[in-house]
């Protein structure tokens, strides 16, 4: 069956059981999932009974998509990503963002977790993504045409109302590059250093694609990074996994925040 039709039984699917376009959809990075808790009148939808739907293979990454209301506003959040590492299949991983686009949600809100590269970043930071440099070697899809590439990727309008509203909420908020790599192993520090050197502010293994081809449909993204750690060599510092979790949880509780605050003020 084509891809096309592939999509289209998903959309059906789904269609039978949320009410209504979602007016924004969330994509939730590792350890942000959390934030489909907050919908109220949830439709959870476990991705293993949408049609042609791809799960996770990956700890953490629980697959459903959840539908709901969040400040008045019909959100579908989508929690388990696939990331590029664990089947090496672009139409994979790009198949959520091609069933959003066919349901005919307008704004997309891309999230991940994201080494920070940039000195001036410290744990627990929440960047907004002002451009990416893809360094996964994984071919932008055939839809991204030569005329769409050149608008930015990142609305700048929808990316300005996050600053505004992070500050209005006092929440400390950072603006950088995404470089995004394959993966899935992490960098050494020499690849650090390197993507640094391109203008890299922080670096995870997710995103790039799934962001060139929303865009390229016509979808307005805007993307968030939690940065859970200094990438590999940045800091002299040797991460202990308590703060980690401790860093995660902050992250989460902030995330969530600013993400209903986003929602409730977007056009
Ligand atoms: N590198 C790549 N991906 C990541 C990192 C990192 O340091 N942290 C979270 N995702």
């Amino acid at each position: 069956m084509s891809m096309h039709r592939q999509v289209e039984e998903a959309v059906r699917s789904l269609r039978a059981r949320i009410a209504g376009t979602p007016e924004v959809a969330v994509i939730l990075g590792s350890g942000l999932g959390g934030f489909a808790g907050r919908l109220r009148d949830p439709v959870a939808i476990p991705s293993a009974e949408i049609p042609f739907y791809p799960h996770s293979t990956v700890e953490g990454h629980k697959g459903e998509l959840v539908f709901g209301i969040l400040r008045g506003r019909r959100v579908l959040a989508v929690r388990g990503r696939v990331h590029f590492y664990e089947t090496n299949d672009l139409n994979t991983i790009l198949f959520p963002v091609r069933v959003l686009a066919a349901l005919g949600v307008p704004q997309l809100l891309i999230t991940n977790a994201a080494g920070g590269i940039n000195r001036m970043f410290v744990p627990g930071d929440l960047m907004v993504i002002t451009d990416q440099i893809n360094m996964t070697g994984i071919p932008i899809p055939p839809d991204v045409s030569v005329t769409t590439r050149r608008i930015p990727y990142y609305d700048p309008e929808l990316s300005a109302l996050i600053i505004s509203t992070a500050a209005s909420l006092g929440l400390r908020l950072v603006t950088g590059v995404y470089a995004g790599v394959k993966g899935p192993s992490y960098e050494t520090a020499g690849e650090v250093e390197m993507l640094h050197r391109l203008g890299g502010d922080a670096v995870g293994m997710s995103t790039v694609v799934e962001t060139a081809l929303a865009h390229a449909l016509g979808l307005k993204v805007a993307g968030i990074s939690c940065i859970t750690n200094r990438a590999t060599g940045t800091s002299p510092a040797k991460l202990d996994h308590a703060e980690v979790t401790a860093v995660a949880n902050r992250v989460k509780e902030h995330f969530s925040m600013l993400l209903s605050e986003l929602i409730a003020r977007m056009p």
